[in-house]
């Protein structure tokens, strides 16, 4: 479920204004995280969206992404992509005869060009969900992925971009689960503006006060949302792809103009950031459904970034693969120990009540 952008532009300006910094000495490393969100059920149920059906209401087939996805990373072994909801993923494995299943366990487990990510039955909120109902839920996910491609294919990254507001006690969980890093990008507008200016958008998240440091996991707050930066959608869901139109004999010709651009939202977000590395979130809600275009275009960008910038270097990654590079520069992080609620997503625009004016849903 996307949200439109902000009604309120002020803390947009404020935003763009905190992040015109400078940059780092280096390069800067860019790591593309191919990635899609898929609503269990949101406005078409759960079978609707996957057969594709009811598309009027909203362009979205889950079962086609799976199946143009593996095509695309099989014929290419630098593309990965990550998946979340074991809710699709294993209605459609289900289906699956025993040759594609053996592929798909090589993306996962020799490739690692696919990762899962979370790995519950969904992506659970965590204002109005209990405990007992959030660790269930993992567990029907973590266990068919254990059962099916082993425990190196355990998840090691918590994905909770379309979470509404984030508890301490998901951090808790998470970091008991073993997860070694933690992702959103719902916090209040303000902290998100503070933490932008004092660059502490990543940090530690001790969830527990009893349990302590038992609770902790690395926490990155995604710099505006889950989806690539503006311009560089190049999904069948995107009404204004500009593709990477690469032939110097077309009038069309854009590759200048393209790695600027690129480079340009690549500086803005780094300044905002203090480890010279930046993760960017190539998708959006049920993306990648012909993912060819989404591929053949961050390949060419890839491949121009690199050979025309001096400033950045750009490769296809993954989120364990972004911590995992981010460990490695031994930093101490600050600390959070309390809630990332109430939400409010603008000035005067709190989301409380969807909390608070539901007793019927949250007692269920
Ligand atoms: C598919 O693999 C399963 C498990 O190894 C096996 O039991 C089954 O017979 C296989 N099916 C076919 C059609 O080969
Ligand atoms: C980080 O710490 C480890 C272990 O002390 C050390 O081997 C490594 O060189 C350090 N890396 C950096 C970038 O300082």
């Amino acid at each position: 479920m996307a949200l439109s952008l902000p009604k309120n532009l002020l803390p947009l300006l404020l935003l763009l204004l905190c992040c015109l910094g400078s940059t780092r000495g280096g390069k800067v490393q860019v790591h593309l995280v191919p990635h899609t969100h898929l609503d269990t059920g949101w406005v078409k149920t759960v079978d609707q969206y996957y057969y594709g059906a009811h598309n009027e209401i909203q362009h979205a087939g889950v079962q086609y992404i799976l199946h143009t996805v593996i095509q695309e990373l099989q014929s290419n072994p630098s593309r990965t992509f990550n998946w979340v909801e074991m809710a699709f993923f294993i209605r459609w494995w289900n289906e699956q005869n025993n040759a594609t299943k053996d592929a798909v366990r090589k993306l996962v487990t020799e490739t690692r060009q696919l990762e899962f990510l979370n790995a519950g039955w969904t992506m659970n909120d965590e204002g109005v969900t209990d405990y007992n109902s959030i660790i269930d839920q993992m567990t029907v996910g973590l266990r068919f992925v254990e059962e099916n491609f082993g425990p190196s294919a355990r998840p090691r990254v918590a994905w909770h971009i379309d979470t509404f507001g984030h508890s301490s006690e998901m951090a808790t969980i998470h970091s008991l689960l073993g997860m070694d890093g933690f992702f959103f990008f719902r916090v209040d507008w303000a902290d998100r503006r503070n933490r932008q200016e004092s660059k502490t958008m990543e940090m530690v998240w001790r969830g527990s006060q009893s349990l302590g440091q038992s609770t902790e996991i690395f926490t990155g707050i995604l710099y505006s949302g889950y989806g690539p930066p503006k311009g560089f959608c190049f999904d069948l869901q995107c009404s204004t792809v500009v593709p990477v139109q690469d032939d110097p004999d077309l009038e069309e010709y854009n590759v200048d103009e393209r790695v600027a651009d690129f480079v340009n939202a690549v500086l803005t977000r780094n300044s905002c950031y203090e480890t010279g590395h930046v993760m960017l979130t190539m998708g959006s809600d049920f993306q990648y459904e012909s993912a060819v275009e989404n591929y053949l275009n961050i390949d060419k960008l890839i491949h121009y970034v690199n050979a025309k910038s001096d400033q950045l270097e750009v490769f296809y990654s993954t989120p364990s693969r972004y911590v995992d590079a981010i460990n490695k520069l031994n930093k101490t992080w600050t600390l959070k120990t309390d809630d990332f609620f109430p939400y409010s997503d603008n000035p005067f625009s709190y989301w409380t009540g969807y909390y608070s004016s539901r007793p019927g849903l949250k007692a269920y």
